[in-house]
């Protein structure tokens, strides 16, 4: 049976599914149904400095885009850090780690960016028996025209200023949390690396207006007729969110940080997409909200039996090993040459396959064979472009075929070269000419 307990810089949790800090986090009476649901760790709900609470807007928070069957893809928001006093959140922080001593509780903090608020607070949350912190260097509104969240998290030299501050006043583990609201993702993790961060956790949620009103023409959600921008997150980011785990986890500078994954996981099989690509930990906010706690237990059940399939008996045994597989654009094999292959038993006719190419790709579909609608690919056309397969309706009805070294292709006029060849070699490419000359 697989085992799925973790040590993630040097926090223990029974397994590697935290809630992220976010409303499910946000009370005891949450977590501890969080916990009884499996979770292995939360990171609780952002705490601010202590004096009157930040205020929320009182209307709508959300804003969303959905599938054609109305399943959430996207989720936004507007809301802020905690709006609960700061001595009530440690009290219940305290007792919930006293009552659960086996799960991981990492306190999400995020002051202003000073050394004096940072040395006053991390005293506080140690007091709690909190396994680490987490700072909220992420949030793109509401705080970030505060000075704080996103704000400090896209300057690197700030980043590294306070988690140096951190790692001084705190023996507690320190997580980073780096927003995506950024050009280049490497920048900042160098910088919380340098600074002397335990770990890095990623992606907070990204600036977006997910709608406008055609009535009133304020941006969704409305409060009395105005919006602002708000923070996305949910499964339409998970691309970007493993685009920018992988460049941390194959960059030089921070190889082997500490990564706890977040954005858009739902499944199990999210999950293990994020610790192939380093993570050692991964969050979820959205999913909870959307189906609710237990959807922890399909994740726990899933990861489990997949990895009994594959015989991975711990997490580390497949955790990164998608990375050395992420590589450059022009260390791509271009001497690997695949078809596109229609399944004619399973095709419906819907033609949906003969548009695309034949509008927007290279016109290698066929759409009538002798009178009669017929969809096949012709070989001598397909460039192994993907669009079609991912414009079937029908799973597995349109498949990539790769050529074997040798055969011929009939697009070109020319066999596979078995040889491995990229653009950096290339002779179409100026720069490898020059090199050759
Ligand atoms: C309503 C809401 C409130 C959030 N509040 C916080 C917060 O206080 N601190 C924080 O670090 N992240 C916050 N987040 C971001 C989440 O922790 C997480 O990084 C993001 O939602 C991406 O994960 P997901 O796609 O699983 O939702 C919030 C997200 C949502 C939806
Ligand atoms: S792979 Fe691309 S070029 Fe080939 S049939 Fe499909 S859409 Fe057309
Ligand atoms: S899109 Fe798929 S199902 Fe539709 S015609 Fe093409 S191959 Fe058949």
């Amino acid at each position: 049976m697989a085992d799925l307990r973790t040590e993630f810089a040097g926090i223990k949790s029974p397994n590697p599914f935290w809630l992220a800090s976010a409303p499910p986090t946000d009370k005891a009476y949450n977590v501890e149904r969080a916990f009884k649901a499996g979770w292995g760790g939360v990171v609780w709900k952002t705490l601010g400095e202590e004096g009157p609470p930040v205020v929320n807007v009182n209307g709508p928070r959300y804003g969303a885009i959905w599938g054609a069957d109305r399943r959430l893809l996207g989720l936004n928001n507007i809301e802020l850090i905690t709006d609960r006093p700061l001595q009530v959140n440690l009290q219940e922080m305290k007792q919930v780690k006293m009552n659960w001593p086996d799960r991981a509780l990492i306190a999400s903090i995020m002051v202003p960016c000073d050394e004096e608020s940072w040395k006053a607070i991390l005293p506080l949350v140690e007091e709690t028996g909190a396994d680490g912190i987490e700072l909220n260097f992420g949030c793109p509104h509401g705080m970030s025209e505060r000075g704080m969240g996103s704000a400090v998290g896209q300057v690197p030299e700030y980043i590294e200023m306070v988690v140096r501050w951190c790692k001084q006043y705190t023996r507690m583990p320190v997580l980073t949390k780096l927003t995506p609201n950024i050009t280049d993702i490497r920048y900042p993790a160098r910088a919380a690396k340098r600074g002397g961060t335990d770990g890095v956790s990623l992606i907070n949620t990204i600036s977006s207006i997910v709608s406008v009103d055609l009535d009133d023409f304020s941006p969704q959600p409305s409060i009395a007729g105005k919006g602002s921008h708000g923070g996305y997150c949910g499964p339409a980011v998970k691309p970007i969110a493993l685009n920018m785990v992988a460049e941390i986890a194959r960059d030089a500078e921070t190889y082997g940080l500490p990564i706890s994954g977040i954005g858009g996981i739902t499944t199990w099989r999210d999950a293990a997409e994020f610790i192939a690509l380093g993570c050692g930990t991964v969050q979820v906010c959205t999913a909870a909200m959307t189906y609710g706690f237990k959807i922890v237990q399909e994740m726990i059940t899933g990861l489990e039996a997949w990895m009994d399939e594959k015989g991975h008996r711990t997490l580390a045994d497949f955790q990164g090993r998608a990375v050395p597989n992420v590589t450059d654009w022009q260390y791509l094999n271009l001497n690997y040459i695949a078809k596109a292959h229609i399944d004619q038993d399973a095709c419906i006719k819907c033609g949906r396959c003969h548009i695309a190419c034949e509008d927007t790709s290279h016109q290698a579909i066929t759409a009538m064979v002798d009178g009669v609608r017929h969809f096949e690919v012709m070989e001598d056309e397909c460039v192994g472009c993907n669009l079609c397969v991912n414009v079937c309706p029908v799973e597995n009805c349109i498949t990539m075929q790769p050529l074997a070294p040798g055969t011929l292709d009939r697009r070109t006029g020319t066999p596979v070269n078995p040889n491995y060849a990229n653009w950096t070699t290339h002779p179409n490419n100026p720069m490898a000419r020059q090199a050759a000359e």
